[in-house]
């Protein structure tokens, strides 16, 4: 049976997630619940999970994309939205502490999202610092796709979802999104969208 994921509407995903302590982060029951998160994503699938969505209030987001993630996605598109496998890492209080005033629009949609998609533009580029799994510091830089994975997912944690930035014209269902609007650039989008 697979995985429940909070879907939006649920309360828990508009709450300020709770940060950990260094004894937090060793703990047996933190540990337990990475090792939940990363099956629940890898299960879903998703390039990202934040703790809230599993009804967890607390700090800490699962990252990983696959190579195999983006067969269907063309050379051209993974090279449009940047985007390179991103290996498996956690992140607790992570914090955004530099973003590029450079932005980059494109699709976007979250497991919690009831099947929704649209643009969302993202600084192209964030560094950020949290801790990891071991409670050590550590600071990423990230651009492009995996960039927007780190915003859309310390959003999460912050109580913002992906739709609260979306060109609300944009907004399509999965389906919709694969049928009309997918091989098109974003530029003949938001041209015929008015986004
Ligand atoms: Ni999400």
């Amino acid at each position: 049976m697979k995985h429940h994921i909070l879907q939006i509407g649920n309360p828990v995903l508009r709450q300020i997630a709770q940060e950990l302590s260094i004894t937090d982060i060793l703990s047996a029951s933190t540990r337990e619940l990475i090792d939940l998160m990363k099956n629940i994503m890898w299960e879903a699938p998703g390039v990202g999970l934040a703790a809230p969505q599993i009804g967890k209030s607390l700090q800490i987001v699962t990252i990983e994309d696959k190579a195999d993630y983006t067969r269907g996605i063309s050379a051209e598109q993974l090279a449009e939205r940047k985007r390179r496998a991103v290996p498996f890492h956690i992140l607790i209080n992570p914090k955004i502490i530099n973003k590029s005033d450079e932005q980059a629009e494109f699709f976007e949609a979250c497991l919690s999202g009831n099947r929704l998609i649209g643009l969302v533009k993202r600084a192209l580029r964030v560094q950020v610092k949290g801790l990891n799994e071991k409670a050590e510091p550590v600071i990423i830089d990230a651009e492009g796709w995996y960039a927007r994975i780190l915003q859309h997912e310390i959003d999460h944690l912050n109580g913002i979802l992906c739709i609260d930035h979306m060109c609300p014209r944009s907004m399509s269902t999965l389906e919709n999104y694969t049928h009309y609007w997918k091989f098109k650039s974003v530029q003949e989008v938001q041209k015929e969208l008015n986004c």
